[in-house]
């Protein structure tokens, strides 16, 4: 029987989480009130009656205002520090955590403070047995040229963070409107991922122009290539990561895609369990995982499965990865 102490104390690599979303409502009023910013909000019941969202626009919607209280590189250190602290309590031993520059810049805080105080909370994270690095998203809702301009920005610290990504509100954003970033980002050496969330309009071809056209790694979320088989036999064949989040997914799509998952992984696909938004979406990447096979009813061995595919599915060296498989 899989309980809750098992799904916590796996192993396990963390590999679809954005710093954003790990902003509980105790710092974001702490760093409300320091910082000096209106919120609209006072207390934690406050913050709590303000999480209201049953799709992904209306997640957008209050996930990003809530940024606001991230001022100082410190703010975004304490941010990153309070998560890896979440994920040691998870055993998460790997963690490729995504970070949003451009709903920072874009309010006028420097790319500088956000990657500083973000790395400089993975450097201390090795005390907690953690191993942590970053994937630089692109905001999918912003125009091509704010995209070029970020990662003409995030190039001088391209030895900063280990690869880019793509997430905000997929309608009307395919993956090739950021064809050129993509290429850029390969051709200097980063790994690529990029969202393609649950039940999107023009899911399938966004997947599809993710494996066949830009070569991704990992596809986040990417569950609806069940629909075809030919780009799921792919998948498998080439060891693409796919990274589920159940309870994002719940919210998201009222529905935490446990067939799918389970599909997926008779297959052979690496497909892996992560938690998104922990702090949005009910709980962190143990808990995910403990969702998941209640609901599911899965066995010890399924959830193993799913924990060695987020090793092999990481951007840690062989070596690394012989360790934990
Ligand atoms: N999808 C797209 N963008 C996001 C998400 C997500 O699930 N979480 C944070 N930004
Ligand atoms: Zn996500």
């Amino acid at each position: 029987e899989v309980t809750r102490e098992f799904t916590r104390n796996l192993p396990k690599a963390e590999l679809h989480v954005h710093i954003e979303g790990t902003l509980e409502p105790e710092l974001k009023l702490k760093l409300a009130k320091k910082n000096n910013i209106e919120i609209g909000q006072k207390t934690i019941a406050e913050v709590e009656e303000s999480l209201k969202y049953d799709d992904l626009a209306s997640f957008l919607a209050v996930y990003y205002p809530a940024m606001n209280v991230l001022i100082e590189e410190d703010d975004f250190y304490e941010l990153a520090m309070a998560y890896l602290k979440k994920a040691a309590q998870n055993n998460v031993r790997h963690a490729e955590i995504f970070f949003d520059p451009q709903a920072h810049t874009s309010r006028g805080i420097a790319f500088s403070t956000v990657i500083t105080g973000l790395l400089r909370a993975t450097v201390d994270a090795r005390a907690l047995n953690i191993d942590a690095c970053l994937i630089m998203c692109f905001l999918r809702d912003l125009s091509r040229e704010s995209a070029r301009q970020t990662l003409l920005e995030a190039l001088p610290y391209k030895d900063k963070f280990v690869g880019v990504g793509l997430d905000s509100d997929e309608h009307n954003n395919p993956p090739l409107k950021f064809f050129n970033q993509f290429c850029t980002a390969q051709e200097h050496g980063l790994h690529v991922t990029a969202h393609a969330d649950v039940d999107q309009v023009n899911s399938l071809a966004h997947i599809r122009e993710l494996l066949e056209v830009i070569g991704v790694e990992r596809i986040d979320h990417g569950t609806n290539i069940v629909e075809d088989p030919d780009l799921v036999d792919f998948a498998a064949k080439n060891k693409i990561g796919l990274t589920s989040c159940p309870l994002s997914n719940d919210f998201i799509a009222a529905d935490m895609k446990g067939k799918e998952v389970l599909e997926l992984l008779e297959k052979g696909v690496k497909i892996s369990i992560h938690s998104d938004d922990p702090a949005y979406f009910g709980g962190y990447i143990g808990d995910n995982y403990y969702a998941l096979a209640q609901k599911y009813d899965l066995t010890k061995e399924q959830v193993v499965a799913l924990a060695k595919n987020s090793f092999e599915a990481s951007w840690i060296s062989q070596k690394q990865k012989a360790f934990y498989l």
